[in-house]
């Protein structure tokens, strides 16, 4: 099936969805968007478009959304996208910051399919010092998606956090994890080797489909699902209370279906106190809520930041047991984003490389000095490409694939991973679970009515 063709299909599945969904069938839906119900039918048959002006029509008569009806664009139809080091060039452009020029930024891989934008970025300013308010170093505001940076060559790295600039030194190898909005700056320390990172930005859970709730809300709402100031971000007894307020539920009434006495209950809900394994088991079921759900959540950031050098981070053979088993070092990761992990891989130099799978977008990066050669299952048929240094790849979740050394190379090779979980991580990856393949099967091209005349 073409590319075309698919993305046919699954606008159908799209239109059959809002039916669904407004329970309309053909003849309503035909006759609210004034069209003939041929048309109706060929669009849920995949086999047209529906036309644009109709997606806004539909917009207007139906209380739903234009991208509602607009399928995402698959170019990835083999599982795997690739961007030689070349095609990164030809997309060079340099931006300037306070009239100077700055940053030469390059695309590396990237896939309509996930919201990893990982740029190639050279610094064009070199400084002679570590001071954090040197004029020459030019600040951004920060932006929403989370930056995940690897330092290919020495470089100052610069962040703010609460009105405090800082700035620490990187080598080559080392990475850092930073929060969504929080400024940053980078520059060479060598004018005569530039300083050379890849920034890999992602959505969290914040990011995209959560953006645009909450500029519908407008940002007196918005601001409303965060604890005004001084209260604590995610401890139990916020937890406790929102729970508590969605279901319209008194202490008093939670106090008779736990067991556990008004007074604890009141500790509890104001902070003074953390509950017991068994009591938030009790009050877990006494809500309906999933114990998780009442778990508080910390940061492990500092001054919001997560480093790791080079010489430091995690590192064992992979898979365990295997004697042609990678040889993985954990980068900088933080538990806010606990579906993004950094990984630098060596690839084997003899034997089979094992097959890797996992339900997280990977990007990945050809940072050494050496070919490898990336193999993948496309559905059943066997595909592999020589990955050279500078280029660079994307994998859908759940495509197996493998690193293996290229035959013209006696180098180890290296590759820089990040993996960043779409949408359907967290609580949706939990939900899927339960749902079960044959449910998510059919929610990914279901095209039928939902019910038989
Ligand atoms: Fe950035």
């Amino acid at each position: 099936m073409t590319e075309a063709t698919s993305y046919t299909r699954r606008s159908g599945a799209l239109l059959r969805t809002v039916l669904n969904d407004l329970k309309r069938d053909e003849a309503s839906a035909a006759r609210e968007l004034g069209v003939e119900r041929d048309l109706i039918d060929s669009v849920l048959r995949g086999s047209r478009v529906l036309p644009y002006d109709l997606v806004e029509r539909a917009a207007q008569v139906w209380p739903i959304n234009e991208r509602d009806l607009l399928a995402v664009h698959d170019d990835a139809p083999t599982g795997v996208r690739i961007m030689s080091a070349q095609e990164s060039l030809v997309s060079t452009r340099v931006l300037r910051r306070g009239g100077v020029d700055y940053y030469e930024y390059r695309d590396t891989a990237m896939s309509r399919v996930s919201a990893l934008r990982p740029e190639w970025i050279r610094m064009l300013q070199a400084v002679d010092d570590d001071d954090p308010n040197n004029p020459a170093v030019r600040w951004n505001n920060g932006h929403l998606l989370f930056q995940f940076t690897f330092f290919l060559e020495d470089t100052n790295y610069y962040y703010q956090w609460q009105g405090r600039r800082m700035c620490r030194r990187m080598s080559r190898g080392d990475s850092v994890v930073g929060l969504p909005y929080a400024p940053h700056s980078f520059a060479s320390r060598n004018p005569d080797r530039p300083g050379l990172i890849l920034a890999l930005t992602y959505a969290g859970s914040i990011g995209s489909e959560a953006q645009r709730e909450l500029g519908a809300l407008g940002p007196e709402l918005a601001g409303s699902f965060a604890p005004q100031d001084g209260q604590s971000a995610s401890g139990f007894s916020s937890l406790l209370k929102m729970h508590m307020n969605n279901a319209c539920t008194t202490l008093a009434q939670l106090s008779q279906s736990t067991g556990v006495s008004s007074r604890r209950l009141t500790d509890l809900a104001h902070g003074r106190d953390r509950p017991y394994d068994q009591e938030r088991q009790r009050i877990a079921r006494a809500l309906g809520v999933a114990e998780r759900d009442l778990l508080s959540r910390s940061t492990d950031t500092e001054d919001g930041v997560r480093f790791v050098t080079s010489q430091q981070g995690p590192v064992c053979s992979y898979p365990a047991g295997s004697h042609t088993a990678y040889r993985v070092r954990q980068l900088a990761r933080s538990c806010v984003t606990p579906f993004a992990r950094g990984l630098e891989l060596r690839v084997p130099l003899t034997g089979t490389a094992p097959a890797l799978s996992c339900g997280l977008h990977e990007y990945g990066y050809n940072h050494g000095s050496a070919p490898f050669v990336l193999g993948w299952n496309d559905d059943g048929q066997e595909r592999e490409a020589c990955i050279e240094p500078g280029d660079s790849f994307y994998i859908k979740p759940f495509v197996s694939h493998a690193f293996t050394r290229s035959p013209d190379s006696h180098e180890a090779a290296q590759v820089l991973l990040l993996r960043v979980g779409g949408h359907v991580t967290g609580d949706a990856a939990l939900e899927a679970a339960i749902l079960g393949r044959a449910a998510l099967r059919r929610a990914a091209e279901d095209a039928e009515r939902w019910y038989h005349e």
